[in-house]
């Protein structure tokens, strides 16, 4: 029997990556993991308490308080913030977009988020998948730097953009990028070594056909 695999797929605001990953998840059994939806719900919680991004220390002494667990539904993960999973509206909400980058600049969020996002390789052995697909901005860099495959999605900014008026939500996409680009910690970046995907003038359909070809490869 081939090994449990680990696919990590980093790139930018809707690269489309959320997409390809939920695909491939269902065709390979995959459990499917996005942890751009991680930050989200920390994001969420932290302006549900009031706090702010620009003020860092008052973020750092509510960690600690933030328990994180696992609800796997069909193929896919979602945290649990004592107890609770943080709704999707709430998560793509605009207010959580247009701040979800500051918080996730934050050292000590990033750090709070480490060993769990490692741990859900164990939480997809536990519930028999075949591999784990962690799609995010750090994931080939820092998340599992040894992952059987790291893969970067590319697409220009202006396709970008064009995805996420189709649907329907308000999103800086080049304004994400850049602040998640140039922060100290885990930086959006081209990991070295990993796959490099550009999507621009290819549909999903293609994307994940493409990424199947290696995933196949991979698995024996
Ligand atoms: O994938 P997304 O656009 O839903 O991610 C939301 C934000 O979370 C993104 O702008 C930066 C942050 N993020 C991160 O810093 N590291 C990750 N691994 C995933 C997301």
């Amino acid at each position: 029997m081939s090994s449990f695999l680990i696919v990590a797929i980093d790139g930018g605001a809707a690269s489309g990556k959320s997409s390809t990953s939920r695909a491939l998840s269902e065709r390979f059994n995959f459990l499917h993991v996005d942890t751009g939806s991680y930050y989200r719900a920390i994001t969420a919680e932290l302006l549900r308490r009031n706090l702010r991004a620009d003020q860092p220390d008052t973020v750092k002494a509510a960690l600690p308080s933030l328990v994180f667990s696992t609800q796997v539904d069909g193929r896919a993960a979602r945290m649990e913030i004592c107890g609770r999973v943080v709704p999707e509206a709430e998560i793509r909400g605009p207010e959580v977009t247009a701040s979800v980058s500051h918080f996730a600049a934050i050292p000590e969020v990033r750090s709070a988020l480490l060993t769990y996002q490692r741990g859900q390789a164990d939480v997809a052995r536990t519930h028999g998948f075949r591999g784990l697909i962690m799609e995010g901005r750090d994931i080939g860099s820092v998340i599992f730097p040894d992952a059987g495959l790291r893969l970067f999605l590319h697409a220009d900014p202006e396709a970008r953009a064009k995805r996420r008026a189709l649907e329907g939500r308000a999103d800086a996409v080049a304004e994400r990028d850049r602040l998640d680009a140039t922060r100290k910690t885990a930086p959006l970046v081209l990991a070295s070594g990993a796959i490099d995907i550009d999507s621009t003038f290819l549909n999903l359909e293609q994307v994940v056909e493409k990424i199947s070809g290696l995933i196949t490869e991979k698995l024996g």
